[in-house]
C-alpha cells in the first residue's frame, strides 16, 4: 500500500484496551457482514445491534452505503475503489474494536483479498466474517432500491452479481442460508450471531 507518511511515531496512552474492556464489560471485535446487495446485510446489522443493545452491550454499525455519503464519498465501484473502501472501513473497524465496541461492518466487500486483509489487521479471532449466502435471484427479486433493474438495463455498469464479481468466503465464521427456501427471520439470525459472540467470550 502507498504510504506517504515518514518520520512518524506511535504514541501509547496509559489507558489501555483491557481497562476499556473492564469498563464496558465486553471485548471489542468486528462482525463483518458480506454478501450481495439485497442479501439482508443491513437488516441483520440492525437486528444484531438492537439485540446487543437490549443486553447492555455497546455496538456500532459501519454500513457501506452510509459511509459512501461521507468518509468514502470520493470512491466509486471499480475494483481498486472497492479495495480502498474496504481498507478504510477495516481501519475504522479496528479502531472501534480497540475502543471496546462490537463493531458491525456491513458491506458487499466482494473481493476475498480485501476481506482477508481486514482480517489480518485484527487480533486473532476478533474478526468474525458473516456470509449472507442468498441466491442472486432472491436478491434481485427483492430489488428494494431498484438497482438490479437499472443494472440489467445497462444503466449501472459494474453492478455486483450482474456484471461485476462476488467472491464467496472460503473461511467464514458464520454462513447464513435459506432453509427449505425460506430466509430465517432477522431476529433469529441476530440470535445466532449473539450466541457465537457469547460462546467466544466477547460479551463476558
Ligand atoms: S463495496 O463493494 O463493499 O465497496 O460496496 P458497499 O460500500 O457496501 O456499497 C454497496 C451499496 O452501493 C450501492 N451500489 C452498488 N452496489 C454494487 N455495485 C454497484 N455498481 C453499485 N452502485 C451502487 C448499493 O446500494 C449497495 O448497497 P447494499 O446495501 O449492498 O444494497
Amino acid at each position: 500500500t502507498l504510504n506517504n507518511s515518514t518520520n512518524i511515531f506511535w504514541q501509547e496512552c496509559p489507558v489501555g484496551k483491557v481497562e476499556r474492556q473492564k469498563l464496558l464489560n465486553q471485548k471489542g471485535c468486528v462482525v463483518w457482514i458480506t454478501g450481495l446487495s439485497g442479501s439482508g446485510k443491513s437488516t441483520l446489522a440492525c437486528s444484531l445491534s438492537r439485540e446487543l443493545h437490549s443486553k447492555g452491550k455497546l455496538s456500532y454499525i459501519l454500513d457501506g452505503d452510509n459511509l459512501r455519503h461521507g468518509l468514502n464519498k470520493d470512491l466509486g465501484f471499480k475494483a481498486e475503489d472497492r479495495a480502498e473502501n474496504i481498507r478504510r472501513v477495516g481501519e475504522v473497524a479496528k479502531l472501534f474494536s480497540d475502543a471496546g465496541l462490537i463493531c458491525i461492518a456491513s458491506l458487499i466487500s466482494p473481493y476475498r483479498k480485501d476481506r482477508d486483509a481486514c482480517r489480518a489487521m485484527l487480533p486473532d479471532a476478533s474478526f468474525i466474517e458473516v456470509f449472507m449466502n442468498m441466491p442472486l435471484e432472491l436478491c434481485e427479486s427483492r430489488d428494494a432500491k431498484g438497482l438490479y433493474k437499472l443494472a440489467r438495463a445497462g444503466k449501472i455498469k459494474g453492478f455486483t452479481g450482474i456484471d461485476d464479481p462476488y467472491e464467496r468466503p472460503l473461511n467464514c465464521e458464520i454462513e447464513i442460508e435459506q432453509k427449505d427456501g425460506v430466509c430465517p427471520k432477522p431476529a433469529a439470525l441476530a440470535g445466532q450471531v449473539v450466541s457465537y459472540l457469547e460462546e467466544k467470550g466477547f460479551l463476558q
